[in-house]
Parts: C-alpha cells; sequence; structure tokens
C-alpha cells in the first residue's frame, strides 16, 4: 500500500516514534451507532488492525502492540469472547503469508496458556515463522494485563532467587525489565487510544511510564493511515523530558 500525497507531506520533517502501543477501543460503541452487532463491530477493528500495520510500515515505525484481548476481558459474555478469540485466530491465519511478505516479525504478550489450544499453537508458529523479519514487530496482546505481566515477572524473579541465580540485592528497575514478556522490546514512545477515553486500562503498565499518550476521537473501527499521522503530529508537539527538569 502507498500512502497518499497528502499523508506524505505530512510525514515530512517529523519524528516518528519507534514504538507505538494502541488501545484499540470503540469496537461496540460502533458497532451500535451503525445498528451492527458487536463481534461486528470487532470484525471492523480486526479491518483497522490491519490499516494500522500497513500504515505502520509505510512511515517506518519498528513496534507496534496492540491490545487485542485484556485479563479483564473474559468478564465479557460467552458470545463475544468465543466471537473475539475466533476472530483473532482467523485474521492471524488469513493474514501471516501477508505478514511474512511484509517482513512483519509476530510476538504475543499474555497469559498465553488460558487462550484455546488452537490460537497457542498458530502464535507460537507465527512466532517461529516470522522471527527472522526484521520491518515490523507486531506485538499481539492476547489474555494481556498489566498488573499481570508485572507478577508474573515478581513470580519469575523469586523462582530465581530462591534457586540462587539472583541475589535479593540485584534487583533493581533494569533486572525487572528482562523479566516482562518481551523484554527485548523497546518501551513505547506513543500510546494511542482511540474513542476519547483518558484511561490506561492495565495496558503495559511498566513499559508505559513515559511515553507520550494521544488519545483520538474516532472509535477504532474508523483508525486509519490519517488517524496514525494525526496522532504522530501531536506527538511531534510534545518536549519529552522522562521525569528531568525543563531546559
Ligand atoms: C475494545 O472495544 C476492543 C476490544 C476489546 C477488542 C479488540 C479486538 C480487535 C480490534 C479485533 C482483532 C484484532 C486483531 C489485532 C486481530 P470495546 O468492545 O471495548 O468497545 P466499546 O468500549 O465501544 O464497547
Amino acid at each position: 500500500m502507498d500512502l497518499d500525497e497528502e499523508i506524505q507531506q505530512r510525514l515530512e520533517g517529523l519524528k516518528i516514534p519507534s514504538h507505538i502501543a494502541v488501545i484499540m477501543d470503540g469496537n461496540g460503541r460502533w458497532a451500535e451507532e451503525h445498528g451492527l452487532t458487536r463481534l461486528q463491530g470487532h470484525a471492523a477493528g480486526r479491518r483497522a488492525a490491519k490499516r494500522l500495520v500497513d500504515a505502520a510500515i509505510e512511515v517506518g515505525v519498528q513496534v507496534v502492540s496492540v491490545y487485542a484481548f485484556s485479563t479483564e476481558n473474559w468478564s465479557r459474555s460467552e458470545n463475544e469472547i468465543e466471537g473475539l478469540m475466533a476472530l483473532i485466530e482467523e485474521a492471524l491465519r488469513q493474514e501471516l503469508k501477508e505478514l511474512q511478505e511484509q517482513q512483519v516479525r509476530v510476538v504475543a504478550s499474555g497469559r498465553l496458556s488460558q487462550l484455546p489450544s488452537s490460537l497457542q499453537e498458530l502464535l507460537a508458529k507465527s512466532e517461529r515463522d516470522t522471527a527472522d523479519n526484521r520491518d515490523l514487530t507486531l506485538n499481539l496482546c492476547i489474555n494481556y494485563g498489566g498488573r499481570a505481566e508485572i507478577a508474573d515477572a515478581a513470580a519469575a524473579i523469586a523462582t530465581d532467587a530462591v534457586a540462587g541465580k539472583i541475589a535479593p540485592s540485584e534487583i533493581d528497575t533494569e533486572l525487572v525489565a528482562t523479566y516482562l514478556y518481551h523484554p527485548e522490546l523497546p518501551d513505547p514512545d506513543l500510546l494511542i487510544r482511540t474513542s476519547g477515553e483518558l484511561r490506561i486500562s492495565n495496558f503495559l503498565l511498566y513499559q508505559l511510564a513515559y511515553s507520550e499518550m494521544v488519545v483520538l476521537p474516532v472509535y477504532w473501527p474508523d483508525f486509519d493511515a490519517s488517524s496514525l499521522l494525526e496522532a504522530i503530529e501531536e506527538f511531534n508537539e510534545r518536549k519529552r523530558r522522562f521525569g528531568a527538569r525543563p531546559s
């Protein structure tokens, strides 16, 4: 896909964030406004996720993390949960070949062992088959919770401490980061949330400490390359100080 000329012009001179994290919010409200079912809203959300990946490659983003299913989403109806799991699996199965051609590396973050076994197997295969791809890393956050990730890291650190592999005095913020699901990924520079809500909703709690947040008014199914550019433009207006004094 070629970005249209207007977007190419808007891109000129902009600093592109290396890692963008995205809370894809608003599928349900979009569906309601269009007289559709929630699952049809998620299906439209899937098409928007594809537009995000295509546009991210075009603008030169290195990593995109998408919040596809949270540890809290299990409280939704059985119908919606099953539909979402099937949709995520179908999307990955259908897109894997193109993701390969686009040189996208797929990784998954979350408590994956609680997912349907067919999805676990597909995620493992996708990670294996795309491991050498270098254009974009797509981090699929599924059954993901920031608190769960930190708790899992704490449990693994405790296990290693009891086994004598690390001493409690060695535990600092950098060591904790090496126990997260994908320690090789840089922290997000930019968090985008759609549908106007001003919340982090348990997404990447450890990694988002100094990320810039841009909230777009559009519902996720309406997200497109222009929305991504809008967020990157707003990111470029921010002065990132990482807690230091203004210079
Ligand atoms: C939030 O909207 C969206 C989700 C919980 C699911 C996100 C899933 C997708 C976009 C589809 C699959 C994606 C991939 C990457 C394969 P909501 O249901 O909370 O919307 P609402 O707040 O308007 O009800």
